[in-house]
């Protein structure tokens, strides 16, 4: 008799997936109005959110960091569960021991570093990596992760270029440097990073947004300019996204979800120099279950969502559980701040997922 191999069961879609709660592992939640107005969106989803620290003036003190921490706290309400992960800011002037005590104090989750003049309100950024060696050393030795905005900033490098070139010039000396550090390599938008951070060893991770897993840098231009899509490290060439899509879905622990989540009113969107970021914290959820979806890894998204950000932090899993089920889900044409407004990402749309909230058990 031959043997007959076995007959695949048919794939059944899923149309309901329970899994842990997820962490953002990347936001801006502003401040002020702004602050009111979008953090019920991070904390209906997330259990927790490294919380960015580019403000005006930056967060770059403990002090500074626990009292945004209340704010946020105030504004998401007492009873809504969210946790608030706080980063410091670095800059060319920051002390070790502030570094130190802030750790001890349980007040810093993460460092960030942010090339000067790279993105939105980083003019007090690194502007000379090599006199920040030592706080480079104490960020290893305390063992907080250095969260990096990966962007060469140097004029004369083309902003397609800017990642990769940032990856030759500054993340692979850096980590090669401090073997000990644990980098998260922020919203990365190239196939080069993916394979960077591939090839980098455990202590190297990387976040990856719901918008750069959808859109390439054609969307920016679709029928004219697309302010609301435009964001830093700007989207890049298709070949790009169909890295990061496989890099998110594939189960590696080194990626994990960040929205970047970069929220600004409209006017400051639609104008002759619009800032960058896209506010994609409404629906995070349902984008990043449509992108995985889409590639039939819906058996994957909790890795990527919900586990393995925590693993890299060295924090516990949330013990939550949340829904999301399959249902045609309209998207708000913008959200109200003031008397201004917010254009989401997928504004007007609607998608097909839905999230349901935390279910019992
Ligand atoms: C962010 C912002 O607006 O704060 N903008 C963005 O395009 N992502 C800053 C950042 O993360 O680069
Ligand atoms: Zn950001």
């Amino acid at each position: 008799m031959t043997a007959l191999s076995p007959i695949p069961a048919p794939s059944r879609a899923i149309d309901r997936l329970i899994i842990r709660q997820p962490d953002d592992w990347h936001v801006h939640l502003r401040d002020g109005p702004m602050l009111k107005a979008v953090v019920a969106y991070t904390a209906r989803q997330f259990g927790r959110a490294i919380i960015m620290p580019n403000l005006t003036p930056p967060v770059t003190t403990a002090g500074m960091a626990a009292a945004y921490r209340q704010r946020i706290v105030r504004a998401a309400g007492k009873d809504s569960g969210f946790t608030p992960l706080m980063t410091c800011y670095l800059t060319d002037h920051t002390d070790p021991a502030d570094l130190r005590d802030g750790r001890k104090r349980g007040i810093y989750t993460a460092v960030k570093l942010y090339p000067a003049h790279a993105t939105t309100n980083s003019a007090h950024g690194v502007t000379d990596m090599e006199k920040l060696a030592p706080v480079f050393a104490t960020i290893e030795e305390i063992g907080l992760p250095l969260l990096v905005h990966g962007e060469a900033t140097s004029p004369d490098v083309d902003i397609y270029d800017r990642e990769a070139v940032f990856i030759e010039r500054t993340l692979a000396p850096m980590a090669k440097r401090f073997p000990g550090l644990k980098i998260v390599f922020e919203h990365i938008t190239t196939r080069d990073a993916v394979a960077f951070v591939r090839t980098a060893g455990p202590t190297m991770a990387a976040t990856i947004t719901p918008h750069h897993l959808e859109h390439n840098r054609n969307a920016m231009f679709a029928g004219g300019i697309r302010p609301h899509l435009y964001c830093l490290p700007v989207a890049k060439r298709e070949p790009h996204r169909l890295a990061l899509r496989e890099a998110a879905t594939s189960g590696d622990a080194a990626f994990f979800l960040g929205t970047d989540s970069a929220p600004h009113k409209r006017e400051a969107k639609e104008a002759a120099c619009g800032c960058a970021g896209v506010f994609c914290a409404p629906m995070a959820l349902e984008s990043y279950a449509k992108t995985f979806d889409e590639e039939g890894r819906l058996d994957r998204l909790e890795a990527f969502a919900s586990l393995n950000g925590p693993k890299f932090y060295g924090l516990p899993v949330n013990e939550k559980r949340i829904a999301l089920v399959r249902a045609a889900t309209p998207v708000a044409a913008e959200v109200k701040v003031g008397r201004s407004a917010l254009v989401p990402f997928h504004a007007g749309a609607t998608l097909n997922w839905r999230f349901e909230g935390l279910v019992a058990g």
